[in-house]
């Protein structure tokens, strides 16, 4: 992976002057949310130390969570399964838990992290489902080196989920969407599904619509989807 400085971010114990989502995460969210510091502790110990269950239990990471509607949304009707979201800004972190824990989900937690550092979080095969909805899509030519999807990190994806898990990707960028295709058709997985227009497809009927989503589709935008799985 590029050592670009978006790979570097403030921890969140340096900031001078922690504003209200640092300070519910550090204080009336904490059994819910982690900082960096916190996280890193949990490598390789996500599903007994942080949800209190067997380590044959499913565990599923959303990356950029936003306002948390698919986040609270996935939680409450997965409740078999843990959720662990991971968002670098505070407010939607914040905005995430409190709505899975206002929904009652006790198989939702998120980390204050930088998605593109996924490895100093996870050990290899920590985690089952992937789900990278509307990332930041860094569309001038000079900022695609931004973005999350990138063939090395494509890989250490790979090597951190279980054999049979799938990543749902979706985005409006055309242009991200093509770039991504070509960075999935070039790693270890499968591609199991695509489609230049979700909500005209066979798989609108089982897709939830996110924030980003809804704003997008009523600019009459069609929403590109792909589904990629680690083969056994
Ligand atoms: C465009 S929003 C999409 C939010 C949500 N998934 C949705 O569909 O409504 C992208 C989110 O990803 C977060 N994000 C961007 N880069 C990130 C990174 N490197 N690590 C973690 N979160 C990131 C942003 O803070 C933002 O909340």
């Amino acid at each position: 992976m590029s050592r670009g400085a978006h790979l570097h971010f403030s921890k969140t114990k340096d900031l001078p002057r922690p504003n209200h989502y640092v300070q519910a995460l550090l204080g009336e969210y904490s059994a819910w949310a982690y900082d960096e510091d916190r996280a890193l502790e949990l490598r390789g110990q996500w599903r007994s130390r942080a949800f209190s269950v067997a380590d044959d239990s499913p565990l599923d990471l959303e990356i950029g969570t936003g306002n948390g509607y698919h986040f609270a949304h996935y939680a409450k009707v997965h409740p078999e399964r843990c959720l662990l979201g991971i968002e670098l800004k505070y407010k939607p972190l914040i905005q995430s838990i409190r709505r899975a824990v206002s929904a009652g989900c006790t198989n939702a937690h998120m980390v204050r992290y930088n998605a593109a550092l996924l490895p100093q979080l996870f050990q290899e095969g920590e985690l089952d489902r992937v789900i990278i909805h509307f990332p930041d899509p860094w569309e001038k030519l000079r900022q695609q080196k931004h973005r999350l999807i990138q063939p090395a990190f494509m890989e250490q994806l790979y090597r951190l989920q279980k054999p049979q898990a799938f990543v749902e990707f979706k985005t409006d960028s055309r242009d991200y969407f093509d770039w991504a295709l070509g960075v999935f058709e070039a790693s270890p997985y499968s591609l199991e599904a695509q489609t230049f227009d979700l909500h005209q497809s066979p798989y609108a009927e089982q897709n939830f619509v996110t924030h980003f989503e809804r704003i997008f589709l009523r600019k009459g935008q069609p929403i590109h989807y792909a589904l990629l799985r680690k083969p056994c």
